[in-house]
């Protein structure tokens, strides 16, 4: 069992992977980490796990082990294996998304450098030598401090953990996909229902009593939200730089041939359970302006009174851990107004705004537009819905699997919360 890790066996365990690093890396430019998983309805507890992944990786680099470490802290990569759906139905249980959007969700996290798909749960000694081999250059194994077993029973991380490559991240209470799984089910089925009590289950509200939840709570601290909102550099070598130095380069042309200004694209929206979808949709405002800010609705405009619709799932500082994470998003509004004001045109310098619904634009909306010389862009859906009705729907379809699935991994979680004990983070 992978029991919790207290911050001095952190500390042992950086300090042994920098000897490691010392004796037979000396001369590589990059250090590689590798974390797997289902991230299935990827949720800022995954993305929390993916920056603390890297995290781990600059601590060796940063030592000088690595060439160029010692200046560049970003002489690393995050690589991420993806465990494929069939795998996923045979070890846990039928997976809410397919990989397609699975992919699409974790590519575009900021600390991600590249991502292996299709990968086995079973971390098998072929598998471990190949990750470890020239062909993926893996220099550590990383997962969260919760347990993780085989249909079998064994620690699927036991040959890493054998071979000194294992370490380990501390989990982020309060987000699981269990938690979600369990909301989405009550969500299309207060979408379905007339009576406005059984939408009544916003975050931290009176919830129902057929779904049993943990108490645990993510508490969205100052430190943690500077963490998600700090810039990555990506090393040379990086499939990101590549990508992210094209993007430069195509805005700068753009910027000469229009002689344009710095332009700032506003994306208002809910963002709740940000989906495969929502990445899509702020990669096209990636395209069109420098700068995109992406203004979370605040929860007291997200009410079923105001909008009538069940509430958001996720509170207004989730929804906004989840639109920093991504790369495609340059700043967020925490709590952002549902509408556009001339005050806000004029502190952002929006050029172009976007809404997530395009059918939430009012006349107001573009009269301030009109006003302040913002243009309107309707970013239609293209591969992949950003409804997350649609996404409950599917959950609602496979109601007696899901929560069967639920019931299993209810049972793992409530052993992981019985034993936690404090554990350090980055
Ligand atoms: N993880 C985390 N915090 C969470 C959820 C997951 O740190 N709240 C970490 C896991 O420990 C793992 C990685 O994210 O290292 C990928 O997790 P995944 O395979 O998706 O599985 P679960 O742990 O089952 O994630 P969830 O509880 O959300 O289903």
């Amino acid at each position: 069992m992978i029991t919790s890790c207290p911050s001095s066996f952190l500390l042992i365990g950086a300090v042994a992977l920098l000897r490691s690093v010392k004796k037979t890396k000396k001369t590589r430019k990059v250090f590689r980490v590798y974390m797997d998983g289902c991230f299935d309805l990827m949720h800022f507890g995954h993305a929390n796990a993916l920056r603390q992944a890297r995290a781990i990786a600059s601590l060796a680099s940063a030592g000088g082990d690595v060439e160029g470490g010692a200046e560049k802290e970003f002489c690393v990569e995050l690589i991420v294996g993806l465990v494929s759906d069939e795998e996923i139905l045979r070890c846990k249980g039928p997976p809410v998304l397919p990989e397609q959007e699975r992919v699409k969700c974790v590519r575009a996290v900021k600390w991600v450098d590249d991502v292996i798909a299709n990968v086995p749960y079973e971390l098998t000694k072929e598998f471990v030598r190949e990750l470890f081999s020239e062909k993926y250059g893996i220099d550590c194994i990383v997962h969260g401090d919760d347990p993780c077993y085989l249909p079998d029973g064994t620690d699927a991380y036991a040959i890493p953990k054998a071979l000194g490559k294992y370490r380990e991240i501390k989990r982020t209470e309060g987000v699981s996909t269990t938690d979600l799984v369990a909301r989405l089910l009550e969500y299309a089925d207060a979408s379905e229902s007339t009576s406005s009590q059984a939408g009544d289950e916003s975050s931290g509200g009176k919830r129902s009593e057929k779904n049993e939840r943990h108490e645990a709570r993510f508490c969205t601290t100052a430190s943690r939200i500077a963490q998600f909102a700090a810039k990555v550099s990506y090393s040379k070598t990086s499939k990101m730089h590549e990508e992210t130095e094209e993007r430069k380069t195509d805005k700068n042309q753009r910027k000469n041939e229009k002689n344009e200004e710095t332009t700032c694209c506003y994306v208002v929206g809910a963002f709740d359970v940000f989906n495969a979808g929502h990445v899509e949709l702020l990669e096209e405002c990636s395209f069109v302006a420098d700068k995109v800010v992406c203004a979370v609705i605040a929860d007291e405009y997200l009410t079923r009174d105001q909008t009538n619709q069940p509430p958001p799932m996720l509170n207004q500082s989730e929804r906004a851990m989840s639109a920093i994470a991504c790369r495609h998003c340059d700043d967020v509004v925490v709590g952002a107004p549902a509408r556009l004001t001339d005050d806000i045109c004029k502190t952002f310098n929006v050029t172009v705004v976007v809404f997530e619904d395009d059918d939430a634009v009012t006349e107001r909306d573009r009269n301030v537009c009109e006003k302040n010389g913002v243009q309107i862009l309707s970013v239609k859906e293209r591969v992949f819905s950003r409804k997350k009705l649609t996404i409950a729907k599917r959950v609602q379809a496979n109601r007696a699997l899901f929560e069967e699935r639920q019931k299993r991994k209810m049972a793992s979680e409530k052993a992981y919360y019985e034993q936690k004990a404090f554990v350090a983070e980055d």
